[in-house]
């Protein structure tokens, strides 16, 4: 298959990419490189030995995109990752987040079917999922657009058009996949995430403070309804992740389906710092701290139906996510930058 992967050089679509070339397709990254490095689809063409042209390209404009078809199409299927994705800055910028992360898909999809893609894929959240009372997540769970940040519901609202754009094109494969919390890096420790500026996540914060360039982790409350008393969710390695993608576009068939793509299996803040530690094999510096607003108790799902549907399961453990994370980190202490 030829794939266009937007968003292609950003943490989950440079993994992305060297799991579908690994496993035989072609591809073309168009990536405006606002929040990565042109250095990662060098490292997904130096990993797989496969060529990973990348254009680099604003995915909401479709002149943008229709010359990528132009000059690489034409592409059986586009992958979608292209987005903002910071919550925090969603809740000060939310017009830039509504438009980037709505544009994105209105090129892109109104590009593809002008050239007859068969498939479109499209990245999303668990953070749709709106009833906490519904754990473990399934894909009939109770969805809102009414949810806490701009972000999640610029990508329930997309959801939503996806939806109806599978309706009027029933020939059309619309999958999308709502992701839960990814974490890890390749084994080959070049490619990894490095978010700009100070991470809000947790993984990448670890990474940060293990490596030194961080002071300590703050563990944002230690009194929510869990055993430990710290935060549960569904961390998923990035590879498998990756390899979800590349399961669902090979198994896509016309209509719209949902998948969630998580472990089933949650874990608190201080266990995912207990298997970093592991992995780097010391302890590291860590202050319970207030709870950060807008956290819930706990999110994971139930990944059962893309078992089912799509013959893929999340075979990594969180203690393989931090031991490949810690191998990128120290590698390249600076992210891309170090290169
Ligand atoms: C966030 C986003 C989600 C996005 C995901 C990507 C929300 C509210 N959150 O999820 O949309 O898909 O990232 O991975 O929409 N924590 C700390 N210290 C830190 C950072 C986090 O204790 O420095 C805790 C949090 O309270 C939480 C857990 O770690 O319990 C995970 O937080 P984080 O990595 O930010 O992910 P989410 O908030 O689950």
């Amino acid at each position: 298959m030829r794939v266009l992967l937007a968003g292609g050089a950003g943490y989950v679509g440079a993994h992305t990419a060297v799991a579908l070339l690994d496993a035989g397709h072609e591809i073309v990254l168009l990536d405006d490189l606002s929040n990565t490095s042109a250095l990662a689809a060098e490292r997904v063409s130096q990993i797989t030995g496969r060529p990973a042209p990348l254009v680099v390209g604003d995915a909401s404009d479709e002149s943008v995109v229709a010359a990528t078809f132009d000059e690489f199409g034409p592409f059986d299927a586009i992958v979608h990752l292209a987005a903002f994705k910071a919550v925090g800055e969603s809740m000060e910028k939310p017009l830039d987040y509504y438009s980037n992360n709505l544009d994105t898909t209105f090129a892109l999809a109104r590009v593809g079917l002008e050239r007859g893609i068969r498939s479109f894929l499209f990245s999303s959240t668990g953070t749709v999922y709106s009833d906490p009372s519904d754990l473990p997540f399934t894909e009939e769970s109770t969805t809102s657009v009414d949810l806490s940040n701009p972000y999640s519901k610029s990508k329930r609202m997309n959801e939503v058009v996806l939806a109806d754009m599978a309706r009027v094109n029933p020939e059309l494969d619309v999958t999308v996949l709502r992701y839960f919390n990814p974490v890890g890096a390749h084994e080959s420790g070049l490619i990894g995430e490095d978010p700009s500026g100070i991470p809000n996540n947790l993984m990448p914060y670890i990474q940060r403070v293990a490596v030194g360039s961080l002071e300590r982790i703050g563990i944002f409350g230690d009194d929510y309804d869990t055993p430990d008393g710290t935060g549960l969710r569904d961390y998923i390695h990035v590879v498998d992740l990756a390899l979800g993608h590349v399961a669902a576009l090979e198994r896509a068939q016309p209509g719209f389906v949902v998948y969630n793509l998580g472990t089933g299996r949650p874990v608190s803040v201080r266990e995912l710092i207990a298997a970093f530690e592991r992995a780097v094999g010391r302890e590291l510096p860590k202050v319970v701290l207030p709870r950060r607003a807008g956290d819930v108790d706990a999110t994971y799902c139930d990944p059962s139906k893309a078992a089912r549907e799509l013959d893929w399961v999340a075979t990594r453990t969180i203690d393989d996510a931090a031991r490949d994370a810690w191998n990128w980190q120290s590698r390249n202490p600076q992210g891309f930058a170090s290169a």
